[in-house]
This record gives C-alpha cells, sequence and structure tokens, in this order.
C-alpha cells in the first residue's frame, strides 16, 4: 500500500489585507448577492469573474421550481465570461454568500463539485491559472489555482 497525500495550499487574508483589485472583485461578488433568485434555499450566492484585460463580470444562482435545472453562480459567471469574451482568459474569481438570514457566511463559501469541476476546465482551457478567492466574514481564503479545489480531477486527457 501507498499512502498519498495531496497538499492544498491556502492562504487565509482578512478583508484589511485585501489589494484594490481583490476588493473591487469582493465588492461586485457581493453586489451580486442581491441580484440573486433563490426563492427555494433562500441562499443567496455572487460570483465576480476578473478577466485577464481588467473585465469583471459577474453572476448569482438562479434557481427553479424543478430543482435542479437551477444554476450556482459561479457557473453562472463562469459560463456568462465564456460567452461573452470566448477569446479573453479568466484570472480569477471570488464568490460570496448570505444566508437564510440575509447574512454574509462567516464561513467562506465553498463552491460545489460542479462548479469546481467548471472553474478546472476553464482554466484548462486558456491555459493559465484561476485564482479563486471565497469570502467569509471570518476570513477569505485563496486558492493560486483550481486544481487546487479538485486534486484528483477528471479531465480531457481521459478522452484520448
Ligand atoms: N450555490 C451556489 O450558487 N454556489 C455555491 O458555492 C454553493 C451553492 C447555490 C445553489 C443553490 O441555489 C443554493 O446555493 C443552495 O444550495
Amino acid at each position: 500500500m501507498k499512502d498519498l497525500s495531496f497538499n492544498v495550499p491556502v492562504v487565509m487574508k482578512t478583508e484589511d489585507e485585501l489589494n484594490e483589485t481583490e476588493r473591487a472583485l469582493l465588492a461586485e461578488a457581493k453586489q451580486a448577492t442581491y441580484r440573486s433568485y433563490a426563492p427555494y434555499s433562500n441562499f443567496s450566492v455572487g460570483a465576480a469573474v476578473l478577466l485577464a484585460d481588467g473585465t469583471i463580470v459577474s453572476g448569482s444562482n438562479q434557481e427553479n421550481s424543478a430543482y435542479p435545472s437551477g444554476l450556482c453562480a459561479e457557473r453562472t459567471a463562469l459560463f456568462y465570461a465564456n460567452s461573452r469574451y470566448p477569446d479573453t482568459a479568466i484570472d480569477m474569481l471570488c464568490c460570496a454568500a448570505r444566508d437564510v438570514h440575509g447574512n454574509f457566511t462567516l464561513r467562506p463559501i465553498a463552491p460545489c463539485g460542479s462548479c469546481r469541476q467548471v472553474l478546472l476546465e476553464t482554466e484548462t482551457r486558456f491555459g493559465r491559472p484561476i485564482r479563486v478567492m471565497l469570502y467569509g466574514t471570518e476570513g477569505i481564503y485563496f486558492v493560486d489555482r483550481a486544481t487546487h479545489l479538485l486534486p484528483v480531477y477528471f479531465d480531457a486527457s481521459y478522452l484520448k
């Protein structure tokens, strides 16, 4: 038997420690939570994506009475960015969420597995790491690339 360990490098910052770009992206992600459509979960998520040319686009979770038809904020933002600017790489994604009481979560919001998979595909597509910033009022997590959020992953190399 072999013990394989995967190291997941995460840096935690306080809001005071953010640089100007990070601050701007966070403000967009927080704003996007107010445009969420979440009548079923009452959990409002916002995601903001920073493109390589400095453009910022955002998205929010969009729910549906047929639950699986809804989409998370992260994928809404990523798919929008890639459909609007198909030739522009993505440098960074930030997400924030408000709980059923309307308060931003204490813990950094954790993207679901499907959103991690889409982040990974986007990273591979442009051959450029996507920095991920996960907001919580108690601290903000940063990872330098999407693969750090999905250490054992499926990708196109299996399909060859
Ligand atoms: N959700 C997101 O949009 N992003 C996440 O990172 C976690 C979950 C959404 C999906 C659903 O609309 C609601 O939050 C509750 O799961």
